[in-house]
């Protein structure tokens, strides 16, 4: 059985921490070879991430989460599963997207369960606001993939009226099957409706 130290010497490789914070991240030197790159935007404790990472040894995943406990979490989960293609970045993701991601660089974002702020007075604080989409926009390569689910429907209607009157993305009819995420266990046997919208980044026509 690995110790709890050796497991706590692998964690600084996994948490990637940035240099400078206004510079663009390098992926090729944060993982060490070039393959596509998926963003998971409040990736809690990684539970999704580890199971897309191990899904897909030819793919990069980078879990992005502002809280630090749950970075130790998520870094601890990564260690024990000896996976080589998961990084975690701990900041806030709407300033990540938009000032750390090289345009064009990112295969796919995943926000799953984004804190929804429900009094009516926080809605501003949510992460998804036409500027974030924006910067979605910015960083992923043609026909890019953004998947989003949430279990609340004033926020799900929100985004949707959004992505809609927004003619960068398109509603993806294609049937793919996604790891559950720790949030979303929790809320299974709560009888809570899930939506999820799988969006394609759309090219302008030349
Ligand atoms: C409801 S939890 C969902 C976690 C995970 N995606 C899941 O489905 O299990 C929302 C997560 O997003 C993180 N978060 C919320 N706003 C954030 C932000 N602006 N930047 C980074 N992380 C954020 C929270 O700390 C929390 O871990």
């Amino acid at each position: 059985m690995r110790s709890r130290a050796h497991l706590h010497q692998r964690e600084p490789a996994i948490e990637f921490v940035p240099v400078s914070i206004v510079e663009q991240l390098n992926f090729r030197e944060i993982f060490g070879r070039d393959a596509p790159i998926e963003v998971d935007l409040g990736c809690g404790d990684a539970t999704f991430l580890v199971a897309m990472a191990a899904q897909n040894p030819d793919r990069n995943f980078l879990g992005i989460e502002r809280l630090l406990g749950r970075v130790r979490v998520a870094c601890r989960k990564i260690a024990r599963s000896n996976l080589e293609n998961v990084r975690i970045l701990r900041l806030e993701s709407s300033y990540a997207v938009a000032h750390l991601l090289p345009a064009g660089a990112i295969s796919g974002f995943h926000v799953l369960f984004p804190d929804p702020w429900p009094k009516r007075r926080h809605n501003r604080r949510r992460l998804f606001t036409a500027e974030f989409l924006g910067a979605i926009d910015c960083a992923l390569e043609p026909s890019g993939l953004l998947h989003v689910a949430t279990d609340h429907a004033d926020y799900f209607l929100s985004i949707y009226k959004m992505i809609t009157t927004k003619s960068s993305f398109s509603i993806s009819e294609e049937a793919t099957e996604f790891p559950i995420t720790a949030f979303e266990q929790k809320l299974a046997g709560n009888g809570a409706a899930i939506q999820r919208l799988l969006l394609r980044k759309v090219s302008p026509v030349t």
